[in-house]
């Protein structure tokens, strides 16, 4: 027998040798490289059959393409018996499985929820209004007048169709003054839209709550007690309100709402910059000025309305610290509210 057949042959035989004693992906990867490797002896083999005398070539060829084949099975075998082995080693059965987030209810949804339930039990209606307006509900029929700067492009997002994203949950007041009597007593969620570069506590896009009382005799003391009595149902009995005198177009008079800080109990941390006093939002009794550009009459009937952030609302109930985590849809936060179901 030739030499190169003979050669040929021990290859084989060692070949088999070392495949017995493979026992683990690293032993198996050895094998790979020694013979199906890129420079391994199988490689290597081939390149010598140029040199060989013509009478053995052929010969050469076919064991070696046999000595290939058998090798590439052999190791498509080991490869399936060293994947079961180190599977069966590192699968513990015993081990609890982790549970799978399937998604919980948003947290701006669990708060508006609540809001919602507050307010309808004290036999208020959720209404709701579109978010693409016209500057006739935004700002016309709220008294706001042309040159208010709200109106401004670099606070409001008009549209090229001369509508606008509404800018505040109030034109739901108006729309709801256009088609129904007092008394009216309503509460409008819904998402509004501001030219604001986001940060920590702006977004150009939110979340208000509008609320709205027209009767024939109502006054700031029910808007206050109302007030009140939402706050105590969202943060405890003891959590205080203030009203500080403040300028709305559509309220006469106006005042912004504070409440006394959940986290300190009104004493001065680090949330309420040590003021003891959190702002909430606006509020009012309607300007007689709105009644009349939606029909009411101002001599017959009054009425309070007031404004506020449903995120500002969350991120206290919550401890939240930057308004924008709300909306970037991450996992790891977004599976700490609500529990699974
Ligand atoms: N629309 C006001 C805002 O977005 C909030 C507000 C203030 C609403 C007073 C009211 C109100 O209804 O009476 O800043």
């Amino acid at each position: 027998m030739h030499e190169s057949l003979e050669e040929l042959k021990n290859y084989r035989e060692q070949f088999d040798h070392d495949a017995e004693t493979v026992d683990s992906s690293d032993t198996l990867e050895s094998l790979r490289i020694k013979y199906l490797g890129r420079k391994g002896l199988i490689a290597q083999s081939f390149k010598k059959i140029g040199g060989l005398p013509p009478d053995v070539r052929g010969q050469f060829g076919k064991d070696l393409n046999a000595f290939k084949a058998h090798a590439n099975e052999r190791f498509d075998t080991l490869q399936n018996t060293v994947a079961q082995k180190s599977d069966e080693s590192w699968i513990d059965v015993t081990m609890p499985s982790r549970k799978r987030f399937t998604g919980s209810i948003h947290p701006l949804t669990l708060v508006e929820r609540e809001v919602r339930k507050v307010f309808t039990r004290m036999g208020f209606t959720v209404m709701r209004g579109p978010e693409i307006e016209d500057t006739w509900h935004n700002f016309d029929a709220l008294n706001t007048p042309d040159w208010h700067p709200s109106r401004d492009p670099s606070d409001t997002l008009y549209l090229d169709n001369g509508l606008l994203l509404r800018t505040e949950t109030s034109p739901v007041q108006i729309r709801v003054m256009e088609t129904q009597k007092p008394p009216i007593r309503i509460i409008a969620p819904g998402r509004v839209f501001r030219n604001d570069k986001p940060d920590a506590t702006h977004s150009p896009m939110f979340t208000q709550v509008e609320g709205l009382y027209v009767d024939e005799g109502v006054t700031f003391s029910d808007l206050k007690g109302t007030v009140l009595e939402f706050y105590r149902q969202m943060f405890g009995k003891n959590v205080r309100t203030r009203f500080r005198p403040h300028f709305f177009p559509f309220t006469e008079p106006s005042a912004e709402v504070d409440v006394s800080c959940p986290f300190c109990g009104g004493s001065g941390c680090r949330i309420c910059k040590q003021s003891g006093w959190i702002e909430m939002g606006g509020s009012g009794m309607v300007d007689p000025n709105v009644f009349k550009s939606v029909g009411i009459d101002p001599e017959k009937y009054t009425g309070w309305a007031f404004g506020l952030g449903i995120e500002r609302l969350a991120m206290l109930v919550y401890g939240i610290n930057d308004i924008r985590l709300f909306y970037e849809n991450d996992g790891r936060f977004l599976e700490q509210f609500g529990g699974r179901r």
